[in-house]
């Protein structure tokens, strides 16, 4: 039997929707599997800064610090967009991945067979995609030197990227093991014609490779090339590896390959300590507290927590089976709909709920 104590962070827009579905799945799994998982929620993002002004209060930050592993839905929204403001919701976010050392985050896409027809592209590119993206979450250019400072041209900004070599390595090698327990091969995606950043993120991962996962496929690709082999040859990638901005950006041009943002989960791990699990997809406030949000991908990051924070495989399994299942059975939301007839998010959970109890 496993005791875990999960923390909530439903956060902004759908975000809450969604986590009450990841949290009915938690409770299911352990009661099905004998365990004992705990809950508690806190605040993060928008609500946070209405509630108390400041986007991750030193509550939500505890509550996250003693915990075994943390399930987000997702943070901000046009009512908290104003560039001049003070704090913004997405600064919780950050803070709580730096001060948690979420330096990598996991980020699988891979095209499910009945929702081929759900992608922008073309059958015959997306069948069979899987891939696996590494992208370095607590460095480079989110956090490096940034201001502004007087110009000859005006008011000038900077946003320094610097990579230190550690963060580099450590980044490098949980991407090569990734790559070990999937076919062996390992893309590192970096800007190294211009950038010298990128030069050290290179050697340093050559290095890595070389003197410790020589049994690999590895090849290097630069950041614009790999933006079009992502659309024009997805199935070429197994695991890829890079660094903050550049995984900010792939992955979001990735995650329409399965068509959806809906489907896709993603965790953010560290050296130790909890690890945090969330859908890739935004607050999507334009359709919040309808009920029609898809509850898939904060199932699947449910999933993750259960297999890379309490080491329960066979519980992911079940969890990802029964998504598969109720997919496979025809059940969509309406955004995996094509305009066919839609389930609403409370229905869509317990589609899963029951899937899993058998
Ligand atoms: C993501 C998001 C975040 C990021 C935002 C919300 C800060 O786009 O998780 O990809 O840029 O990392
Ligand atoms: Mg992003």
């Amino acid at each position: 039997m496993t005791t875990a104590r999960i923390v909530l962070l439903p956060g902004d827009g759908i975000g809450p929707e969604i986590v009450s579905v990841g949290q009915s799945v938690l409770e299911v799994v352990a009661q099905r599997f004998d365990h004992e998982f705990s809950f508690e929620t806190g605040i993060i993002g928008g609500c946070a800064i209405d509630q108390s002004g400041t986007p991750l209060p030193e509550e939500t930050l505890a509550a996250c610090c003693s915990s075994d592993a943390i399930l987000l839905g997702a943070v901000g929204g046009p009512k908290w967009d104003d560039p001049s403001a003070a704090t913004r919701p997405e600064q919780g976010l950050l803070t709580l991945r730096k001060e948690l050392g979420l330096f990598a985050n996991l980020r699988p896409i891979s095209a499910h067979p009945q929702l081929v027809d759900a992608s922008p592209l073309k059958r015959e590119i997306i069948e069979g995609v899987d891939i696996l993206f590494v992208r370095e979450l607590t460095g480079g250019i989110y956090f490096g030197e940034s201001g502004r400072r007087e110009s000859s041209g005006g008011e000038a900004a900077f946003s320094e990227m610097v990579y230190q070599q550690d963060e580099i390595e450590r980044v490098v090698r949980l991407a090569a093991e990734a790559a070990r327990g999937r076919s062996g091969k390992l893309t590192s995606v970096d800007k190294a014609n211009v950038l010298e950043v990128s030069r050290l993120w290179r050697q340093v991962a050559e290095r890595v490779v070389r003197e410790e996962y020589a049994d690999l496929e590895y090849d290097v690709v630069l950041v614009d090339a790999m933006a079009m082999h992502l659309i024009s040859r997805p199935t070429d990638f197994d695991v890829v590896v890079t660094g903050n901005m550049f995984g900010d950006i792939l992955t979001d041009e990735g995650s329409m390959l399965p068509g959806s943002l809906g489907l896709l989960p993603s965790a953010s791990l560290g050296e130790s300590g909890p690890g945090l699990y969330e859908p890739i997809h935004g607050s999507a406030p334009d359709i919040a507290g309808q009920g029609i949000a898809n509850p898939l991908a904060t199932v699947l990051a449910a999933a993750m927590l259960l297999r890379h924070s309490l080491g329960l495989e066979t519980e992911a399994v079940a969890v990802e089976a029964a998504v598969a299942g109720v997919l496979d059975a025809g059940h969509r939301t309406a955004d995996i709909a094509a305009g066919g007839p839609a389930i609403g998010t409370a229905e869509m959970g317990q589609l899963v709920l029951d899937a899993l109890a058998g």
